[in-house]
Order: structure tokens, then C-alpha cells, then sequence
């Protein structure tokens, strides 16, 4: 039943019946048709109103502000109407009515709360032996039930690869698009990865390119990574991942201190060329604000020398050597080599990357790369999801 508006493109279905509504002197209580109570407080009812005053329905986005109304004020009368939306009559006149599907969506109480927190996507932690999750190309390019599923891969797990995809140069743009548009970088719209003589970062060498992220350098690290093989004929470059989220939560269980030294201490990267200068100062390992491990920042290819407090610089060694000791051990390393037709595509904020060396005179190798920020990854799953 979705008999009132509300200020979203989603649908809430009607979990539970309102059984009885309660206006007391700060709120309204209320009671589901399962027994579970719930409070709303006045200024958050008031706030949430989603009548045409209140919520442009042309944009479903809300132009009053809570300040315009009293803060002291109440209801007058608070009932179920007959389509069983919570109908509240407001002091000076106003009217609003909230749908039990949305009303439930959005209640407070700690056991709808603590429901909340339990459905919100987590990260599954992998090691070596994590079963590597496969996509076909054209299946995700025609299905959007197949695309959801491989966008939910990338989110929970942070690796993924996908087969079946044409070889020729500039395809990888079309399933990229297919989660929304790209973010360009200084290495173009699509990077190339070829080793050449007058490379601008030793990812364009054939050199074995050490676990990290990519960009660093940028204040905001991309949050998606695709790199799609067209040609590897070479002998070498396999493809490495780890798990950044893993590797972290064994150092925090092994080596607390070294792990809260790469919480605290930030390093510089730095990515430099003839045009261009990106340095972005911050500590290798984020936590989020409840603590969580939300990002690894990792490029030793790309790392200014350490600035820390000479008392301070013993332990930030002794932390980034048990970090990189840590991606090094066989536990946590998923290797595979890429075949043409093939992509990866990973959370370059989470899954660290790297390569073997490769012996350009034993045939041609190449790839192409792109990044998509991990807020058009979120989106396109809602979306999706409607
Ligand atoms: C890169 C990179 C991996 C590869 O270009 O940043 O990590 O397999 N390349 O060449
Ligand atoms: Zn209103
Ligand atoms: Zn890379």
C-alpha cells in the first residue's frame, strides 16, 4: 500500500500495520500491528512532512526548514486514517500523513535501528582461497539482473572478473557505461597499459608493479578499477589482488601499534611528470567513524620520503615493513593470469593490485584501464534495486 507521497523514488512495502497512534506531550507513540512501540518526536514528524508545501513533488526534495515552524510545536490530533496512514494535525493547521511502509522504514527505535545496521552492506573479507567471482560480458551488458549481481560482487567482495568481452581497443568503455560514466584522469579517459620507452609511471614498464592502489596522489582515491586484457602474449604479468580490508584486520589482531601508527601518520604520494604534479598527504590506513577499516591508501612506487616526529619515525618503518610483509604472504595473494577477452574489475580503495615483471621480447602484452567512482557504483545498485 503506497497511499501517501513520500520524498524518494523508492517503494516501501507494508512490513506491519499501525495498530494504534498515541499524540503525547513531545511525540507520537506508536504501536505496529507486530507489538513493536515506536516514538517520533514531534520536530521529526513535522520535518519529514512530504505534502506538496513541504516536498517540490517535481523533485521530491524538501524546501522547508525546520526553523520556519516553532520548535515547541505539537500536534493537536494524531490518528490512522482509512487507508492506515498515520494522519497528524498540526497546532497551527498543517496536515500530514506518513505512509506505514516509509514510517516503518524510517523508525528509530533501537530495534528498527540495530534492523538497519545489520542490512547495511559489509564487506566479506577473502583470502587466497576466495572462490574469484566471474561475470560473463554479455550477460551483464543485456541483463540487468545479471548487471546487479555483478555490481553487488564488486561492492560486498571487491574483486571480480568478467569474460567474454570483444578485444578490440576502447570496448572496455561500453560495460564500464553500463554503471555510468567514467572518471577521467591525467592518463586519459581509458588508460593504456603497455610497457614503452618514455613511460610516465613504471605501470607502463615491464617491470612487477608491487601491491598498491591506484591514485593515490588524489585526495579522492577512484573508487573502481577495470583493467581489461587485449593482448598477453607475453611471458609474466600475472595479475596479483589482496584483500586490503584482510590484510589490515590482521595487523590490527597482530601488531595493534603498527596499525594505529598507519591510521595516524600520514604519507605523501606523489605522481609527477612534465605536465602535471599530484601529492595527497594522508595516513595509509582510513577508519571510518565507527572505527571500521574504510580504505587503503598504498603505492610504494608513488611515496615521498616519510615526514614524521624523528621519535616517531623508528615505528612508522617498522609499520609500513610489517604492512608490505603482510601483502607479501602466499595466505592472502590471489594470482591469475588475465587472457584477452578478460577484465578485472575491483574497489581500488580496498582490493590492492599488482603484477609480475613480464619479458616484453617474449610477445606484446597490453590493457586498458579506467576508473568509475564508487558513489556511481552505490547509485546504479539502488537504482537497480527499485
Ligand atoms: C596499473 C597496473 C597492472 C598490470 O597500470 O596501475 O596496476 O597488470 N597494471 O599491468
Ligand atoms: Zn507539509
Ligand atoms: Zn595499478
Amino acid at each position: 500500500m503506497h497511499t501517501a507521497a513520500f520524498a524518494d523514488y523508492r517503494s516501501y512495502p507494508l512490513i506491519s500495520a499501525l495498530a494504534t497512534v498515541q499524540a503525547l506531550p513531545d511525540q507520537v507513540l506508536v504501536q505496529w500491528a507486530d507489538g513493536r512501540w515506536s516514538p517520533f518526536h514531534h520536530p521529526w514528524l513535522r520535518d519529514n512532512c512530504s505534502c506538496p508545501q513541504c516536498v517540490y513533488p517535481v523533485t521530491r526534495e524538501q524546501v522547508l526548514e525546520i526553523l520556519d515552524v516553532p520548535e515547541d510545536l505539537a500536534c493537536s490530533r494524531a490518528q490512522i486514517d482509512h487507508q492506515g496512514c498515520l494522519q497528524v494535525i498540526w497546532q497551527d493547521g498543517h496536515q500530514s500523513r506518513f505512509d506505514p511502509g516509509w514510517l516503518r522504514a524510517h523508525a528509530y527505535d533501537p530495534q528498527s535501528r540495530e534492523e538497519r545496521r545489520v542490512a547495511r552492506a559489509h564487506s566479506r573479507l577473502w583470502d587466497s582461497s576466495l572462490q574469484l567471482p566471474v561475470f560473463e560480458y554479455q550477460a551483464v551488458m543485456d541483463d540487468p539482473q545479471a548487471l546487479l549481481q555483478w555490481l553487488l560482487a564488486v561492492r560486498d567482495i571487491g574483486l571480480t572478473q568478467v569474460r567474454g568481452a570483444p578485444t578490440e581497443p576502447g570496448a572496455l568503455a561500453a560495460i564500464a557505461r553500463r554503471i555510468s560514466f567514467i572518471r577521467e584522469s591525467n592518463f586519459g579517459v581509458l588508460f593504456n597499459v603497455q610497457s614503452k620507452a618514455d613511460a610516465d609511471s613504471n605501470a607502463y614498464t615491464a617491470f612487477n608493479l608491487p601491491l598498491h592502489s591506484d591514485l593515490p596522489t588524489r585526495e579522492l582515491q577512484p573508487g573502481l578499477q577495470f583493467l581489461h586484457c587485449l593482448v598477453n602474449d607475453a611471458e609474466g604479468g600475472e595479475s596479483i589482488f589482496v584483500d586490503g580490508f584482510a590484510i589490515a584486520d590482521a595487523l590490527r589482531r597482530e601488531d595493534p601499534e603498527a596499525f594505529r601508527t598507519l591510521c595516524e601518520i600520514p604519507v605523501e604520494f606523489r605522481n609527477k611528470d612534465r605536465h602535471s604534479d599530484y601529492r595527497c598527504l594522508a595516513p595509509i590506513i582510513a577508519l571510518d567513524a565507527l572505527g571500521q577499516v574504510a580504505e587503503i591508501r598504498m603505492a610504494n612506487f608513488l611515496r615521498g620520503p616519510f615526514d614524521a616526529a624523528p621519535e616517531q619515525m623508528p615505528r612508522l618503518y617498522h609499520a609500513y615493513r610489517n604492512l608490505i610483509a603482510l601483502t607479501r604472504q602466499a595466505r592472502f595473494r590471489l594470482v591469475r593470469r588475465l587472457e584477452p577477452g578478460q577484465l578485472w574489475c575491483f574497489d581500488n580503495r580496498r582490493t590492492l593490485h599488482a603484477r609480475n615483471a613480464f619479458d616484453p621480447a617474449s610477445g606484446a602484452r597490453h590493457f586498458q584501464g579506467c576508473y568509475i567512482d564508487r558513489d556511481e557504483l552505490l547509485s546504479r545498485i539502488l537504482v537497480l534495486q527499485r
